[in-house]
């Protein structure tokens, strides 16, 4: 650009007026589909601009102590102290392609519950190849990306509900998607019937089945165990390919063995069958920007040739896709797995957490029931994790935002987690008006 003389060097002199104006040569981008932002960014957007002194966030999936504040973990702070003072010159060095192998095999060893080192481990981890991904929404990407190009289900089913990314991370594979039942509307219940029989008869061998491992996104309903094997019979039967995502291990329940009861049990209770995981260690360590996460691809062969084989075909889609994974969060992570007392304080704060949801589950059923507010509650207290599914109607919600300045997703999801001892009574109130009124 030729800088004008008459001007400082801080101007910019508009360029003659072109000759094509805009209507005759449109934009190579003028004809974009037109998506809406995801609906929960906007919900946090709204928020952020709305002044009210009450208002309340029951939107985003993250974790808020007992002031509505952002926690990081006790844990994660000391050992981000150590990690500073350390002062490991490569700290900022380029991981390999696969990731962290350290951290990759503890992630490994958590998910699907290794421990013992036990001849029979040691077999079960010749079939797993595994990835570090940009955090859960990455290792479900690269699930997707990988399964499309080498198995190629002729459909995925999901589950409806669910978590909208999977969606988009499917649609974007150009997989036909399909959706199970889930939700039992009238009895705020998981529709395992329906679940079982539209699967049992539309779903063909090679179909990819998405299931959450835990705390199921968005309505907090899980399979009991019984159930669980059912469905993983079902897989069996019908040559269907699990993809589990385990977002919430510990934070559900508090307790990591019971919250991957569900993947445990698949691997070392069907051994012909192939499947894969997607790991994110976004809620159970408060790492949500770290980008945190792992890619678990599960063979039917104990055979180190064949899972470097799929491990060759991942590191190629991540190397033109990412190169490699970022490197500061998986540190964090690898140095509490790594070490028996850290684990430990781990341990505590996923309980300090996940106590903290299950009391203001409480206190929230508590006050409605107080208020005598119409309907049924117990759901609250009865579903797990992050997510209560309430049963408010879209017109509900809307009401609550509008009136009260609560924000919580249209379909009735709340996040409980941005519940405090101080705003669950307005909170109450709020939903027994829009339920009276709306
Ligand atoms: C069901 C489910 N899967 C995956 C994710 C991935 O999260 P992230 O990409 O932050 O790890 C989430 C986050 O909300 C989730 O709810």
């Amino acid at each position: 650009m030729t800088i004008n003389s008459a001007s400082g060097p801080d101007s910019y002199a508009a360029p003659a007026a072109s000759t094509l104006d805009a209507a005759s040569n449109p934009s190579l981008f003028s004809e974009l589909p037109r998506y809406q932002i995801d609906s929960v960014f906007a919900l946090i957007a709204d928020y952020i601009a709305d002044t009210h002194p009450e208002k309340v966030s029951l939107g985003p999936g993250v974790y808020r102590d007992d002031q509505g504040a952002p926690w990081p973990l006790n844990v994660v702070e000391k050992v981000e102290k150590q990690l500073f003072e350390k002062n490991d010159a490569g700290r900022h060095e380029y991981l390999t392609i696969a990731g962290d192998g350290t951290f990759l095999e503890l992630a490994r060893d958590l998910c699907f519950g290794f421990g013992e080192g036990t001849p029979e481990e040691e077999k079960l981890k010749l079939k797993i190849a595994s990835v570090q991904t940009i955090s859960g929404t990455g290792a479900n990407h690269m699930g997707a990306l990988f399964l499309s190009k080498y198995l190629k289900p002729a459909r995925v089913w999901i589950s409806d509900p669910t978590w909208m990314n999977h969606h988009t991370i499917w649609e974007l594979q150009g997989v036909e998607r399909r959706t199970y039942p889930y939700y039992h509307a009238e009895k705020r219940a998981f529709d395992f019937e329906g679940m079982m029989a539209t699967l049992e008869e539309q779903a063909e061998k090679n179909d990819v089945i998405l299931l959450h491992a835990c705390a199921h996104n968005p309505t907090g309903l899980d399979p009991t165990k019984e159930q669980w094997k059912a469905i993983a019979d079902l897989c069996e039967r019908k040559g269907l390919f699990p993809f589990f995502d385990s977002a919430y291990q510990g934070f559900a329940s508090g307790n990591l063995t019971e919250d991957s009861w569900s993947v445990q049990y698949f691997l070392r209770n069907k051994p012909n069958m192939e499947m894969c995981l997607a790991q994110s260690f976004s809620k159970n360590f408060g790492l949500y920007g770290q980008r945190v996460g792992a890619f678990h691809l599960v063979s039917n062969e104990p055979s180190s040739e064949l899972r470097e084989s799929i491990k060759v075909n991942l590191c190629h889609l991540i190397r033109g896709e990412y190169s490699m994974a970022p490197r500061g969060g998986s540190t964090i992570v690898k140095t509490v797995l790594l070490d028996e007392q850290l684990k430990k304080e781990w341990q505590n704060d996923l309980t300090i957490m996940s106590d903290r949801i299950k009391v203001m589950r409480k206190a929230l059923y508590d006050e409605l029931q107080r208020l005598g507010t119409p309907g049924t509650w117990e759901h609250l207290v009865t579903q797990i994790g992050m997510f209560s599914y309430t049963g408010l109607t879209a017109a509900q919600c809307h009401a609550l935002r509008g009136k009260h300045h609560v924000y919580m997703l249209d379909s009735g999801r709340a996040s409980i987690t941005g519940l405090t001892s101080e705003n669950v009574v307005y909170v109450a109130r709020a939903f027994d008006d829009v339920v009276r009124n709306n």
